[in-house]
């Protein structure tokens, strides 16, 4: 089993009977929603949101109903993976393309697992190029403030074609190469007019899972 599988099928350790389950998107959840695929046949009862079209559908082609967020008072769990983590549990999300959702459903959520292989927990953010989702509107002018801020920012293509998310935007990639203080800089880039949200997800985190080599290891946010 690779770390990634590793972490996202020992995060199910942590759902019980009756909870209310975010479900993350990327590579890493792949995993967990087929791990619960299974668990959900063999008759574990659990509601379940989705923090993209792409993980939707691949839940719903497994046979786990997906509820939309406003049809559910809260979350218990929301289960995501991360593209980077530091030792304070902050993190960049985003890789997928899927950072407003996730923050919008671990924002509703009780608790928040991250599952992640080894190479994402890092000493310092920023190696990972950081995503930020602005609105297509004008989006030209923006970029030129981001690069004028030495952001560095790209503009996300796939295919030779702008990505666009789940929500019609587009994704600035950010090539810092280290943030040095993320809690300054989510409010910096939040703060300017035509960004919808920013892949720095700062105290959202209560738990990394880490799958490290044949096993895995837990982190907890200190209260
Ligand atoms: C999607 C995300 C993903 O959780 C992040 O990119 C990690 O992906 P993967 O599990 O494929 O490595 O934030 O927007």
């Amino acid at each position: 089993m690779n770390e990634k599988q590793l972490a996202a099928e020992k995060s199910t350790e942590f759902i019980k009977d009756g909870m209310t389950i975010g479900l993350g998107t990327g590579s890493t959840v792949f995993f967990l929603v087929n791990k619960l695929a299974g668990l959900v046949k063999q008759g574990l009862k659990i509601k379940c949101t989705s923090t993209s079209n792409r993980t939707s559908e691949l839940a719903k082609s497994l046979g786990i109903d997906i509820v939309d967020l406003n049809e559910i008072d809260h979350i218990d769990l929301t289960i995501d993976g991360a593209d980077e983590v530091d030792n304070n549990l902050n993190g960049i999300k985003g890789g997928g393309g899927a950072l407003l959702f996730e923050k919008i459903v671990a924002k509703a959520s009780d608790k928040v697992i991250w599952i992640v292989d080894s190479s994402k927990y890092v000493k310092q953010l920023g190696k990972f190029p950081l995503p930020v989702e602005v609105i297509t509107f004008g989006s030209n002018h923006l970029f030129k403030k981001f690069l004028e801020f030495g952001y560095k920012p790209v503009k996300r293509e796939v295919a030779g074609k702008v990505f666009i998310t789940d929500s019609g935007n587009e994704i600035f990639d950010l090539h810092l190469n280290e943030i040095k203080d993320s809690i300054k800089l989510e409010k910096d880039i939040k703060l300017l007019c035509g960004v919808v949200e920013v892949g720095l997800f700062n105290n959202i985190a209560d738990m990394v899972i880490i799958g490290r080599n044949n096993s895995t290891e837990i982190i907890e946010r200190i209260k």
